[in-house]
């Protein structure tokens, strides 16, 4: 099934104040590609000033705690986001699943609460260099989403399920058009096991050195329905050419 493409920008610990023009020239050159979804995700405290800023743009989070207040030093909940104008964020990124330890669980009740307060979500998964080396990158991805996975979807456009293999994030190597066609494959036929025909509208984005000179050739994969993508997300000159690419038909 053909799913319309989200490309989503993760700019991670980047962006200040004096990022706001880029930020409203990325949203002014994706109005060009109205077949395509495009949204940031931006460090928390531009999230308000972007909205502000691109108010038709959706502007998302990188990361939300699961709980829905509390005691919890340092972090942001599902409704302060929604509350600051975010529409959608990222959980279990790779760099958080290392650095704050999180585990499949923690990943699943971070996109349970989003989900509940009316964010969108983007699932990260993916292997580390290891894995793929010892030939268990499919099993491994395939259970790291079967236990980060929501319990339910009430609707299938509010999720997607983003692959990036850990050793292509920021180092210029990409798995080969064979290897993302495979893990999409099987994460496809996770999604189905779990969702039943829903499972089918979720999108799979590929994440990891995505760049405008590969973009075309990653879009063309099956089950590629977009991407999630870090350093050529921070500036339009980048980005809009991988907008671009996921608006071109694919030949
Ligand atoms: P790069 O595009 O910089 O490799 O980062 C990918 C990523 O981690 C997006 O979440």
């Amino acid at each position: 099934m053909e799913l319309r493409k989200l490309v989503a920008g993760n700019w991670k610990m980047h962006g200040l104040a004096s990022d706001i023009d880029e930020i409203r020239g990325i949203a002014a050159a994706s109005r060009q590609y109205a077949g395509v979804d495009v949204a940031l995700c931006l460090p928390a405290v531009l999230i308000e000033r972007a909205v502000r800023a691109v108010p038709d743009f959706p502007i998302g989070a990188q990361d939300v705690h699961q709980a829905e207040f509390g005691a919890h030093t340092g972090s942001v909940s599902a409704r302060m986001l929604h509350d600051a104008g975010a529409s959608l964020t990222i959980v279990g990124h790779s760099e958080r699943r290392e650095a704050q330890r999180e585990s499949d669980p923690e990943v699943r009740a971070k996109a349970e609460a989003a989900l509940s307060c009316d964010l969108g979500v983007i699932l990260c998964v993916g292997e580390s260099e290891e894995v793929r080396a010892a030939g268990r990158a499919v099993q491994t991805v395939r259970a790291q989403l079967e236990a980060s996975l929501p319990g339910q979807v009430d609707d299938a456009a509010r999720l997607a399920i983003a692959y990036e293999p850990i050793w292509a994030i920021g180092t210029g190597k990409v798995p080969t058009t064979t290897e993302i066609g495979e893990m999409h494959a099987a994460l496809r036929g996770c999604l189905r096991r779990a969702f039943g025909e829903a499972g089918a509208r979720i999108r799979i984005l590929y994440g990891g050195s995505v760049k405008p000179s590969n973009a075309a050739e990653i879009f063309s994969v099956g089950d590629v329905d977009g991407a999630l993508v870090g350093g050529a997300s921070l500036k339009a000159a980048d980005f809009i050419p991988i907008v671009a690419a996921a608006a071109a038909p694919v030949t």
